[in-house]
C-alpha cells in the first residue's frame, strides 16, 4: 500500500512585515496540518524582489518570517522549513515553467491587475511573471496541497493548468496541486476599508495589525478601526467592518458568529473592541516572545534553515531533471 502522506507546500514573502491577515490566512492554518502532512514551508524571498527592497530590511525580514514560523507552532523536526534562493530549482523550474506559460494567462492574474494600475509602465517583469515562479515552488515537490488565503487561489489553479499543460505534452510529471482555503478567516479586511483585504504594503499603519505589534498598538489600532452607525454586532455584509472583527475572533477562538452576537446584544461597540483587542493580544504575545528569542539566537535558525534546504534542493532536483529530461535536455551526466 501506499504509505505517502500527502505533500502541502506554502510560503510567504518577506516584503513587509507580516499581518494578522499572513497569520490567520495562513500560519494559523499550516500549524493545524503539520501532523496529517508531509509540509514544506517557504520564506520566498525571490517573490519578495519583485518590488523594491532594501537589502538589509529583506536579510532581516526573511530570518523574522522563519522566526514568526517556528514561534506560531510550525515544528523543525516535522516540517521543511527554508528559504527559496537556497534552492536554486525554484529559479530554475520557473524559467522551464515560462515556456509553457501563455501571456493571456498571466495578463488575466487579479493580483498582476491590481499591480499594475499602482506601479503603471514601470511594473517589473517579475511582477507579470510571479505566479510562474510560485508554480515552480508548489511543482517541483509534486505538492498535492497548497494552503493559503484567498487572494492566492487564482495563483494556485494556474500552477495546476501549468502542470496539467506539461503532463500532456510530454507525459505524467506534475501532481496537480489544489488550493486549501480554511472555511474562516480566509481574508481577513483592512481595518480602515474594510471591503478590502488586509495587506502589509498599504501605507496607512492603521489599517492593518502586524504580528509584531506590541499589545498597546493593537489595542489603538482596533479601538480605531472602521465600523458603522448602526451600533449592532451582528454577522452581517451589510457590516463589513463589525464582520471583520467578528471573523478574527472566530479564527482565533473557534466560537460562533451567533455566541458572539449573543454576548454583545445591547452593548454597542465599545466593549465589543476591546475583548477583540484583548483576543488578539492573548494569540499574539506568546509568538512575539519565541520570535524575540529565536532572533537572538541566529545559530539555531541557521541550523534550521540549512537542513531545510539540504532537504528541499535534494527533492526539488529530482523533479527538475525529470523535467529537463522529459523537455530534451542532454544529462550531463547518467
Ligand atoms: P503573501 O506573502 O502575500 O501572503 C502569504 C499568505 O498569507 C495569506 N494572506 C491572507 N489571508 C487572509 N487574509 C489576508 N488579509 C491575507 N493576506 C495574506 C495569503 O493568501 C498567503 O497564503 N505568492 C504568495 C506567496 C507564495 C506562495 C508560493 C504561496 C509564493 N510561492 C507557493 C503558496 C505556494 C504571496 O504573495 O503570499
Amino acid at each position: 500500500m501506499d504509505e505517502r502522506k500527502k505533500v502541502i507546500f506554502s510560503g510567504i514573502q518577506p516584503s513587509g512585515n507580516l499581518t494578522l491577515g499572513n497569520y490567520i490566512g495562513a500560519i494559523k492554518n499550516w500549524v493545524k496540518l503539520q501532523d496529517e502532512y508531509d509540509c514544506l514551508f517557504c520564506v520566498v524571498d525571490l517573490h519578495a524582489i519583485t518590488v523594491k527592497q532594501e537589502p538589509k530590511d529583506l536579510r532581516q525580514r526573511t530570518l523574522e518570517v522563519l522566526a514568526i514560523y517556528i514561534a506560531s507552532g510550525l515544528e523543525p523536526e516535522k516540517n521543511t522549513l527554508f528559504i527559496q534562493s537556497h534552492v536554486p530549482a525554484h529559479s530554475e523550474g520557473a524559467w522551464l515553467l515560462n515556456c509553457f506559460t501563455y501571456m493571456g494567462e498571466l495578463g488575466r492574474m487579479t493580483q498582476f491587475k491590481d499591480k499594475s494600475q499602482k506601479y503603471g509602465e514601470s511594473i517589473s517583469a517579475g511582477l507579470f511573471t510571479y505566479p510562474v515562479l510560485m508554480a515552480a515552488d508548489i511543482l517541483m515537490y509534486n505538492a498535492d496541497l497548497v494552503p493559503v488565503g484567498k487572494d492566492q487561489k487564482q495563483h494556485v489553479e494556474l500552477a495546476r493548468d501549468i502542470a496539467a499543460r506539461f503532463n500532456n505534452l510530454y507525459s505524467p510529471t506534475f501532481t496537480l496541486p489544489e488550493p486549501y482555503i480554511a472555511p474562516t478567516g480566509a481574508k481577513i479586511m483592512d481595518l480602515q476599508e474594510p471591503t478590502k483585504k488586509m495587506s502589509k504594503s498599504e501605507e496607512n499603519a492603521n489599517s492593518y495589525i502586524l504580528i509584531m505589534d506590541p499589545p498597546e498598538v493593537i489595542r489603538k489600532k482596533i479601538s480605531r478601526a472602521v465600523t458603522d452607525s448602526l451600533g449592532v454586532v451582528k454577522y452581517s455584509d451589510e457590516q463589513p467592518g463589525v464582520k471583520n472583527l467578528m471573523n478574527i475572533i472566530i479564527s482565533l477562538t473557534g466560537t460562533t458568529p451567533e455566541e458572539i452576537e449573543k454576548k454583545y446584544e445591547g452593548r454597542g461597540y465599545a466593549d465589543f473592541k476591546k475583548d477583540t483587542a484583548e483576543t488578539i493580544i492573548a494569540e499574539l504575545e506568546p509568538v512575539q516572545k519565541r520570535v524575540k528569542e529565536l532572533l537572538e539566537d541566529k545559530t539555531y535558525l541557521e541550523q534550521i534553515y540549512k537542513a531545510g534546504a539540504e532537504k528541499a534542493n535534494y527533492l526539488s532536483m529530482k523533479i527538475l531533471r525529470k523535467m529537463q529530461k522529459k523537455i530534451g535536455f542532454i544529462p550531463v551526466s547518467k
